[in-house]
């Protein structure tokens, strides 16, 4: 039934072809012209919500371009899991290959800069990906300032990634049309998914049915569509079938939620695992002022109340909180 475990791989495997994402494909290898011609590096965003595949596009035109421009350097950093600047600077230094005699916990960061801004006889094309979660943004501004380095931006919202910069950061960063993804509509996860059954289960596994049938439960998420195929025919080997059948599906979808649910906890940092567990540990729905004493009942050096609702609003794109209401009306409730 599965031939392949690794095409189900939502965070690491990158399809032989991306699907209805020309426009957003070429608007990002036309945003990479200059650097690969002339070695010159600006920046591209990108932004969508969650599952609407920017790492997979990303990842994408990263593999287009050791093909097309081997010469270029590239590197991929998901700043959800490398989010210390030391941490940043190491992935930094590794992509032009003069990390290895490194020990990340002594080194200092105008060192780990120097060795980046001084790789430059080649461009160097970076994507932080998640990059919200980047501790410190300054670091941005030293990205910038480095003539061969083109960064690629990933985050879920254009607002929330800018209000966190200064201005002067900002004017900067903003030049240029930043590519934004939308949810996929079903016929769209259809085709993804088509694929991606071709490419890691038996011919036969699946129907267009079966698979338009997951599309619609997954609402627009390609995530949450590539992780219901994958259970799904967990679900139907578990029988001895080798196909996928309605009631395999409906088992399926609830623990592929719950599979992407853990992954995104385990990618939790400390203070945003503390306040989630604090949120779970409130009687429903609670306000900010409430949440936050919790919290702080928690940790000795706690986030300022900044920080924690952009904690908030991140846990609510992963589907983690749900938030109602506006302003300081807000309230919070685990999910
Ligand atoms: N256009 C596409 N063609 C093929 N697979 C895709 C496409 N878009 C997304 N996927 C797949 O869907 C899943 C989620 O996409 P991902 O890029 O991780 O979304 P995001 O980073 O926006 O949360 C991944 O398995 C990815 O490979
Ligand atoms: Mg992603």
């Amino acid at each position: 039934m599965i031939l392949d475990r690794g095409v189900f791989d939502v965070e690491t495997f990158v399809p032989s072809d991306l699907v209805h994402r020309d426009g957003p494909l070429d608007a990002l290898s036309a945003s990479l012209e200059p650097v690969v011609r002339h070695g010159t590096g600006r920046q591209t965003h990108i932004f969508g919500p969650s599952g609407a595949g920017k790492t997979c596009l990303a990842r994408y035109c990263l593999k287009q371009l050791r093909e097309e421009a081997p010469h270029v350097r590239r590197q991929y950093i998901n700043c959800w899991e490398h989010f210390a600047t030391t941490a940043i600077l190491y992935q930094l230094a590794a992509g032009v290959g003069t990390a290895a005699d490194i020990r990340p916990d002594t080194v200092s960061h105008d060192e780990l800069l120097r060795r980046v801004r001084d790789a430059d006889e080649y461009a160097y094309v970076v994507v932080l990906d998640e990059v919200d979660q980047i501790e410190e943004p300054q670091l941005l501004y030293q990205l910038y300032r480095m003539a061969h380095v083109h960064t690629i931006y990933i985050a879920n919202e254009e607002h929330a990634f800018f209000t966190r910069l200064d201005e002067r950061l900002t004017s900067r960063l903003r030049s240029g049309e930043p590519i934004t993804l939308d949810r996929y509509s079903r016929d769209e996860l259809v085709s993804i998914l088509e694929r991606r059954a071709e490419a890691g289960l038996e011919t036969g596994a699946t129907t267009e049915a079966i698979l338009t049938e997951i599309a619609q439960l997954a609402t627009g998420d390609a995530r949450v569509a590539v992780e219901t195929l994958f259970q799904a025919a967990r679900k139907a080997r578990a029988r001895g079938s080798g196909t996928i059948e309605q009631r395999d599906i409906e088992d399926a979808e609830p623990v592929a939620r719950s599979e992407l649910r853990q992954k995104t906890l385990s990618q939790l940092t400390r203070h945003q695992r503390l306040l989630y567990e604090a949120l779970c540990d409130a009687p429903g729905e609670t306000g900010m002022g409430d949440l936050e004493q919790r919290y702080r009942e928690r940790v000795e050096q706690p986030k300022s109340t900044k920080t924690l609702r952009r904690y908030l609003q991140k846990l609510a794109q992963y589907n983690l909180v749900a938030i109602e209401g506006e302003k300081s009306g807000r309230r919070y409730l685990a999910r």
